[in-house]
C-alpha cells in the first residue's frame, strides 16, 4: 500500500502543470478528493491492513490527502485571482502616441542669443517688468513731452502714470549701471509691452534683448564689431547686414542695424517692404546725460547700447510671417521647433 500512496503522489505531481481551466480543476477534485476519489479507496482499505502496519500507512495516507487538498485548494485561488485580473480593456485598439513637450520658439531664440553674447564675455541682467516712469523714461532722457511717453504708446497701470508695464528693456540699463561700477558688459533679456494694434507684424506684449558696455575709450567701432560678429553667428556668415543713422533719446549717435532679407535675399518682397532689408537691432553711444544720471562720469567713462525684438529674430530663423503665430499656442505651430 505504502507502493500505492507513493504512485498517487507522484500523478498528482505530474498533473499540477496541467491544471489550467476550472473544468481540470473539477476533474482533478473528482479524481482524488471524493468519497469514491483514489485516496478514499485507500482509507477504506486500511481496516485490512495488519495491526502494527496501520499507523505508518495510516500516516501516510493523511499526509497523502493533505497534499491532495492543499494542491486542489492553491490551483482553485490562482484560478480565482487570474480570472479575477484580465484587464477589461480592447486589446485590439491603437496605442497611444505619448506627447512630449518641446520649447517655445521665441524662448530658443532667446537662449541662442543669450548663448552668443555670454561666449563674447557680457552677463545676463534682469530688470521688473512692472516698472515706475522714471526708469523707463526719465532716467534715458526721454524729454517729458516724448510721444513715447502717450497713453496710446504706453500701458500705463495707475492714472496717476507713475507705474506702468515697461515698453522696452532699456530701464534695466538704468538699474544695472546704478547697482554696478565700470567696466559694465550685460545683456538683459525680458517681456515688453505696448499698447499697439495687433496684427501681422506687431503685437501688445513682446520680447527683447538689451546689451550695454561701459568702460573706458568703448568706441562705436567696437559697438558694429560686436555686433557683425553676434548677427553672422546667429544667422550665418554669408547674411549682409548695413547700419542706418537713427534716433533714440538714450543713445548719441544712434543707428539701427538691418540684414538682408532672408526672404527675397536681397532683391525686394513682401516682407521687407520692397527695401530688401529687414531691422533686426537699435543701438548707438550711451547718451551722457543716461551715464550722469546713473552717476558715471561721462567726461571718464563711455559705452554702447543695442536692442534687438526676439520675436523678429525668431520670424526671421523659422519662416514664420505672422506674428500673431507665435502666440496662439497651436501645437502643430509650435511642435517644429
Ligand atoms: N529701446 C529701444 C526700443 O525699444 C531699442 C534700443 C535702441 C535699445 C537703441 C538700445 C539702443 O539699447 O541703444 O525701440
Amino acid at each position: 500500500m505504502l507502493d500505492e500512496i507513493k504512485n498517487i503522489r507522484t500523478e498528482i505531481e505530474k498533473k499540477i502543470p496541467n491544471i489550467k481551466t476550472a473544468d481540470d480543476i473539477e476533474k482533478f477534485r473528482l479524481e482524488f478528493l471524493v468519497k469514491k476519489g483514489s485516496i478514499q479507496l485507500l482509507f477504506d482499505r486500511l481496516k485490512d491492513v495488519p495491526k502494527e502496519e496501520k499507523p505508518l500507512i495510516g500516516k501516510e495516507l493523511n499526509l497523502l490527502r493533505n497534499f491532495a487538498e492543499e494542491t486542489y485548494k492553491s490551483l482553485k485561488e490562482k484560478f480565482e485571482k487570474e480570472s479575477q485580473s484580465v484587464p477589461d480593456i480592447d486589446l485590439t485598439l491603437p496605442g497611444r502616441i505619448g506627447f512630449t513637450g518641446s520649447r517655445h520658439p521665441v524662448l530658443l531664440t532667446m537662449n541662442e542669443m543669450v548663448n552668443i553674447f555670454v561666449r563674447l564675455g557680457f552677463d545676463v541682467a534682469e530688470g521688473p517688468d512692472i516698472e515706475d516712469e522714471y526708469h523707463n523714461f526719465d532716467a534715458l532722457n526721454f524729454p517729458p513731452d516724448h510721444p513715447a511717453r502717450d497713453m496710446q504708446d504706453t500701458f500705463f497701470i495707475e492714472s496717476d502714470r507713475k507705474l506702468l508695464l515697461r515698453t522696452h528693456t532699456s530701464p534695466v540699463q538704468i538699474r544695472v549701471m546704478k547697482g554696478m561700477k565700470p567696466p559694465i558688459r550685460c545683456i538683459m533679456p525680458g517681456r515688453v509691452y505696448r499698447n499697439e494694434a495687433i496684427n501681422a507684424r506687431s503685437l501688445a506684449e513682446f520680447h527683447q534683448i538689451e546689451g550695454l558696455y561701459v568702460d573706458k575709450h568703448v568706441t562705436l567701432a567696437e559697438l558694429k564689431g560686436t555686433l557683425i560678429k553676434f548677427a553672422k553667428q546667429m544667422y550665418g556668415s554669408n547674411s549682409k547686414f548695413r547700419f542706418r543713422p537713427s534716433f533714440f533719446p538714450f543713445t548719441e549717435p544712434s543707428a539701427e542695424l538691418d540684414i538682408s532679407c532672408f526672404l527675397c535675399g536681397g532683391e525686394g518682397c513682401r516682407v521687407c517692404k520692397h527695401s530688401g532689408w529687414l531691422e533686426i537691432a537699435g543701438c548707438g553711444m550711451v547718451h551722457p546725460n543716461v551715464l550722469k544720471e546713473c552717476g558715471i562720469d561721462p567726461e571718464v567713462y563711455s559705452g554702447y547700447a543695442f536692442g534687438f525684438g526676439i520675436e523678429r529674430v525668431t520670424m526671421l530663423r523659422t519662416g514664420i510671417d505672422d506674428i500673431r503665430l507665435l502666440y496662439e499656442n497651436d501645437v502643430r505651430v509650435l511642435e517644429q521647433f
